[in-house]
């Protein structure tokens, strides 16, 4: 099946944000007989790479999935590998200098290593005021997780007398979750055959266009993110309406 395009719809189509579901780098490297962490290693070559055409392109945010609260399941070596590979990316933020990218993690760093949250809290910090394009790296990530600890912040606020229950809407509800102040994605791609969101921006997707991919992520290439693009462009988004 042909997923790829060479050119991108025109601009004034273009989604402001972007979310992508990294999926198929086990299958890839099972493929070539690697072990998985080196599918996980290539990629992490293919991220920079999207997030440069992205940047070409004038979307203004991409919200990745790295590693879900889930992911802790997976055996010991390959959550250190992808841990050390995330460490690694946050270290080398001079690569998207010229994306003059700002990095936001989201997800619950409490469990993370004091090592790669220093390394967060440094990028995010020395990125603050970049304007070029929005990173988002989902990180110990879940959506379920991240529901909850909104409506915590929000019980606490209650209970400081800042916010009355009856008070509380969407626009409180957004404004307590991890991508606080940014808009909600447009379109999430999930490369790899499957079909489903896997707790990714639970409350963020509502209403956006879902585009599923047979490539696995390894091999995706700005030409297949411009087929993704045509797909998202050819859909009638409604928001409910007729
Ligand atoms: C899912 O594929 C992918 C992950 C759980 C990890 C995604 C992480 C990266 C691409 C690298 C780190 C990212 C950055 C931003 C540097 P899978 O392993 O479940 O694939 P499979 O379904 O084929 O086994």
């Amino acid at each position: 099946m042909n997923e790829t395009a060479p050119t991108p719809p025109s601009r004034e189509l273009l989604p402001r944000h972007i979310g992508i579901i990294m999926d198929g780098n086990g299958r890839w490297a099972a493929k070539r007989g690697l072990p998985r962490n080196m599918g996980h290693q290539e990629g992490a070559k293919t991220f920079g790479k999207i997030i440069r055409y992205a940047r070409t392109l004038g979307i203004g945010a991409v919200t990745a999935y790295a590693f879900s609260t889930e992911n802790w399941k997976r055996p010991k070596d390959e959550v250190d590998a992808l841990m050390s590979l995330l460490r690694r990316y946050l270290g080398e933020l001079e690569q998207h200098k010229d994306e003059n990218a700002r990095l936001c993690i989201l997800g619950d760093r409490s469990p993370l290593s004091e090592e790669l949250r220093r390394a967060i809290e440094r990028a995010e910090e020395g990125s603050r005021n970049n304007t070029g394009i929005t990173v988002n790296i989902a990180l110990n990530y879940g959506g379920r997780d991240e529901i909850v600890h909104g409506a915590r912040k929000l019980a606490e606020a209650c209970v400081r007398g800042e916010l009355r229950p009856e008070e509380i809407d969407e626009g409180h509800f957004s404004a307590a979750l991890y991508t606080a102040g940014q808009p909600d994605p447009d379109v999430i791609i999930r490369p790899s055959g499957e079909m489903r969101l896997s707790n990714f921006m639970l409350w963020q997707s509502a209403y956006a266009e879902l585009v599923f991919m047979h490539v696995l992520w390894p091999d995706f290439t700005p030409e297949h993110l411009n087929w993704a693009l045509w797909e998202y462009t050819g859909r009638n988004r409604r928001f409910g309406g007729v």
